[in-house]
């Protein structure tokens, strides 16, 4: 009658019972799973790299009534594996140890942890993909030089009076035009890389100084002035690169929107970097544009809350998860003049906790 897979093992590790919901979960008929070994149900080494704890350790009686919970590959009678959570309570009875075991199937959950990690790299492409024009034009600019240049090396080695110097400064201009190029590459690649998260010490001012290559262009064209000023020697944090890449990126993208309909000098966003009183680092991306209502206020956290015809409305969503993930705090509020402030704070030397993807709306 439970409402979920239990079954029962003996100290030899055979299954003794096994109800409704498990005969269901795993395809096979009561007569089978008697007598079975619990192997059967779980072959398969778990997350922990433990296998079903099957062979008594120490006095039962210390432990009866104990119980505990491993993640483990279970596998069906089909040969289908699936992750799946044990809890496993000890009990003797006339002096044999007797283990009832309930089981949860854990395939939806894992498919929404991927889910998640999916949607925070697709909207991390997206926000590439917004940039991709200016990037193209970012890349022409030391491509063209190096053409240049390559042909003013090809015209030096033909002509009688080569100048060594002349030659080696062309050459010299290559390597530095083509080290500018692969740097932006090596950028866009780094953020179009889906990869598991990787915690290091940062400094903040260098992801912030990492998207201002990325952005340059972009603001540019849009005739957007943007003004960096990050402070030098900042406190260490520790966290995730992208993801923290991520996050400037979306803010500075969101501050390009809101300046979008301001007369040409007024299109100005300003991003500082600094350390806080505590230690830790706070970012702030300015923008005078048209503000947030007290409706906006509220929702622009949300996943799926966009303004805009392209938007996907992921990407603070998703950076107030990225940011409490690191221990920080995200925030918008209107400017006392015109337009609104995001700021970022992020603790110096915190741990990263778990789970970053977007907040349900
Ligand atoms: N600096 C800003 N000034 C005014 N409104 C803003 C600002 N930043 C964000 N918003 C509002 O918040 C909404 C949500 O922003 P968010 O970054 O989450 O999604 P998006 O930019 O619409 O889409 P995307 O998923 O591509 O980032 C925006 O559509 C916009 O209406
Ligand atoms: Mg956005």
């Amino acid at each position: 009658m439970m409402p979920v897979p239990i079954v029962t093992v003996d100290h030899r590790n055979q299954i003794t019972f096994a109800n409704a919901r498990t005969i269901e979960l795993f395809g096979y008929t009561r007569e089978q799973l008697a007598g079975a070994s619990a192997e059967m149900l779980f072959p398969i080494r778990g997350v922990g790299g433990d296998h079903l704890e099957v062979e008594e350790r120490g006095d039962a009686s210390q432990i009866a009534g104990v119980s505990t919970t491993q993640v483990l590959v279970a596998r069906r009678r089909d040969g289908v594996g699936f992750p799946a959570e044990t809890n496993t309570t000890k009990y003797t009875v006339h002096d044999q140890v007797l283990r009832i075991i309930a089981i949860s199937d854990r395939s939806a959950s894992q498919e929404v942890d991927r889910n998640r990690k999916e949607l925070v790299h697709l909207a991390r492409v997206s926000s590439l993909g917004e940039l991709a024009g200016s990037l193209a034009h970012e890349l022409k600019q030391p491509l063209t030089a190096i053409l240049f240049n390559a042909q003013a090396a090809q015209k030096y080695m033909e002509s009688e009076t080569a100048d060594k110097a002349e030659l080696r400064g062309a050459l010299e201009d290559i390597v530095t035009d083509n080290r500018r190029a692969s740097e932006v590459i090596q950028k866009i690649r780094t953020l179009a890389r889906k990869g598991d998260i990787e915690l290091q010490p940062l400094d903040v001012g260098d992801v912030v100084r990492d998207i201002a290559v990325l952005v340059h262009s972009d603001a540019l064209t849009r005739g957007v002035r943007t003004r960096f000023d990050i402070s030098e020697n900042l406190a260490m944090v520790w966290g995730d690169r992208v993801q923290l890449q991520q996050v400037v990126l979306n803010l500075l993208l969101n501050a390009f929107d809101a300046v979008k309909e301001c007369a040409p000098a007024e299109r100005v966003v300003e991003t500082t970097v600094r350390e806080e009183p505590d230690g830790g680092v706070r970012i702030t991306v300015k923008d005078n544009g048209l503000g947030l209502t007290v409706d906006k206020m509220d929702k622009i956290f949300r996943a799926f809350f966009t303004t805009k015809l392209q938007g996907l409305g992921l990407g603070l969503s998703i950076s107030r998860t990225i940011i409490t993930g690191h221990g920080g705090r995200i925030w918008a509020e209107n400017n006392n003049g015109k337009g609104a402030s995001f700021h970022v704070t992020l603790p110096q030397g915190t741990g990263l906790r778990q789970g970053c993807g977007p907040q349900s709306p």
